[in-house]
C-alpha cells in the first residue's frame, strides 16, 4: 500500500479515534482523588476508571493496559498521533548495517557472567520490587547507588546516573552516556525494574525474569561501556522504569516528558525478560512485530546476526500496552522489543509469582547473556 493510500484509510481510523471523548481536568483531578485509576486498554475504545483492586484483576487476568491517571492525554492529541505512529512504524528512521564489529567485539568478551548474577542475586533478594511497596523504592535506590558507583569508579567516562521520582514510592532510574553531538538524538535502552506478587502484592515477588533479566542486562552492558573508556558521538542512555506492571507507569511517564521537552529519540530498545527457554522449544531471539518500529527490528535482527550464535525469529504479538516500549511508541518514538522465545507459545509461567526464579527448568544464563551482547552492540553500533 502507498503511504497516501495509509493515509487516506488512517483518517478513517481518526475518527474513530475522535469518538474518544475528552476527559476534562475536573473529572481527572476528583477520580484520582477519589481512589480511581483511568486505564486505557484499547486506542479506539473510552479509557475506563476502575478500582486499584480492579486493576489487579486485569494484571491477574494477564490483561495488557496503560494505567493513564497520571498522563492521560486528550482525544485530539491521540488523533493527531494515530497518523504519525503508523507512519513511524512503518519504517521513516534508517539504520546504517552493523560496522563496528572490531570495536565491539572486544567489548563483547569483557561481558562478565558472574557480575550479571550477583547484581540478580541482590534484585530477588528484595521481598517484591512492587512499585507501590518500601522494597520497591529501595530496589530503586539500589540500582542507582550500584550504577552511581560504576560512573565515580570511571569519571573520564562522564557518566551520570539519577533517579525519576512519580507519583507512587518506587522512582526510575535514568543512567546517561554524554555524546559529543549533545543534540544528536537519543540511544535509549530500557528494562523494568519492578516485579508483581499479583496473587498477594504484599507477598514474594523475585521477579528473576520479568524483569529481573532485562534490568541485569543494561547494568552488565553499561558497566562495559563506561569501564572500557566508551566515548559516545550520539548521547546513550540506561532507563530502568518503575511501575511497568502497574500499568506502564514510570515509562508513561518519562516517554511523556521527553516528548513535552522537545526530545528526539533514535531509537527505544526495550528488553522485557531475556532468559526462559521453554525446555524442548528451539533457542531463539524473538523480535516482537506490533507497536514497533520496523526498521528497528530489522536493524536489531541485524546486531544479533553480527553478534549473537542465536537465530532471531520474529513471532508472536505482544498486544497494545505490553510492555515499556508502547509508552515510546504512543509518543511517536521507533522502538523495538527482543523477547526470550517465541510467543505465547513458550512463554515462562512463573512470572508474577514467587515462582519467578532463577531455579525454575528453563531459566538459562547463557540465554539471556546474549541479550547483554545485544545491549552492547546496539549502544555502539548507534552511539559511537
Ligand atoms: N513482561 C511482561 C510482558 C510479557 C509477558 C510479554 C509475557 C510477553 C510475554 C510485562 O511485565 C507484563 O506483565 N505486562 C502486562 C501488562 C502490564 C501493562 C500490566 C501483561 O502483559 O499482562
Ligand atoms: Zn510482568
Amino acid at each position: 500500500m502507498t503511504i497516501s493510500m495509509r493515509r487516506i484509510l488512517l483518517a478513517f481510523v481518526a475518527v474513530a479515534v475522535a469518538c474518544r471523548a475528552t476527559i476534562s481536568e475536573t473529572e481527572l483531578a476528583t477520580k484520582a482523588a477519589q481512589g480511581l485509576r483511568l486505564i486505557d486498554y484499547d486506542l479506539d475504545a473510552e479509557p475506563i476508571w476502575m478500582t486499584e483492586d480492579e486493576k489487579l484483576e486485569l494484571i491477574r487476568a494477564n490483561k495488557n493496559f496503560f494505567d493513564v491517571t497520571d498522563t492521560y492525554e486528550p482525544a485530539e492529541s491521540v488523533v493527531a498521533l494515530k497518523v504519525v505512529l503508523d507512519d513511524q512504524r512503518a519504517g521513516q528512521q534508517a539504520y546504517a548495517a552493523p560496522s563496528k564489529q572490531s570495536a565491539v567485539k572486544p567489548l563483547i568478551s569483557q561481558i562478565s557472567l558472574s557480575n550479571m548474577q550477583s547484581y540478580l542475586t541482590n534484585l530477588t533478594a528484595f521481598n517484591n520490587r512492587y512499585y507501590r511497596a518500601t522494597t520497591g523504592a529501595q530496589a530503586s535506590v539500589w540500582i542507582r547507588d550500584t550504577i552511581a558507583a560504576i560512573a565515580a569508579a570511571n569519571p573520564t567516562s562522564g557518566a551520570s546516573v539519577a533517579l525519576f521520582p512519580h507519583s507512587f514510592v518506587q522512582s526510575s532510574i535514568i543512567a546517561k552516556i554524554p555524546g559529543k553531538d549533545a543534540n544528536a538524538p537519543l540511544i535509549i535502552i530500557g528494562a523494568h525494574m519492578d516485579s508483581i506478587n499479583s496473587r498477594n502484592t504484599a507477598g514474594r515477588a523475585p521477579g528473576a525474569d520479568d524483569d529481573g533479566s532485562g534490568t541485569v542486562n543494561l547494568m552488565e552492558a553499561f558497566r562495559v561501556l563506561v569501564s572500557s573508556g566508551f566515548q559516545a558521538s550520539t548521547p546513550v542512555e540506561f532507563h530502568w522504569y518503575a511501575g511497568e506492571e502497574g500499568g506502564l507507569l514510570g515509562s508513561q511517564d518519562v516517554a511523556k516528558s521527553y516528548k513535552t521537552n522537545g526530545a528526539l529519540v533514535k531509537a527505544m530498545l526495550q528488553f522485557d525478560m531475556t532468559a526462559y527457554v521453554a525446555p524442548g522449544s528451539k533457542e531463539v531471539i524473538s523480535l516482537m512485530p506490533d507497536y514497533t518500529n520496523t526498521n528497528l527490528t530489522s536493524f536489531i535482527g541485524a546486531l544479533v546476526d553480527n553478534y549473537s550464535a542465536l537465530p532471531w525469529a520474529i513471532n508472536g504479538a505482544c498486544g497494545y500496552a505490553c510492555s515499556d516500549h508502547a509508552s515510546w511508541d504512543k509518543q511517536g518514538y521507533p522502538t523495538a522489543l527482543p523477547f526470550e522465545g517465541t510467543y505465547p507459545a513458550n512463554s515462562n509461567s512463573r512470572i508474577h509469582s514467587d515462582g519467578d526464579t532463577v531455579n525454575v527448568t528453563g531459566f538459562s544464563w547463557s540465554h539471556t547473556l546474549e541479550y547483554t551482547k545485544i545491549a552492547v552492540a546496539y549502544a555502539y553500533e548507534l552511539g559511537a
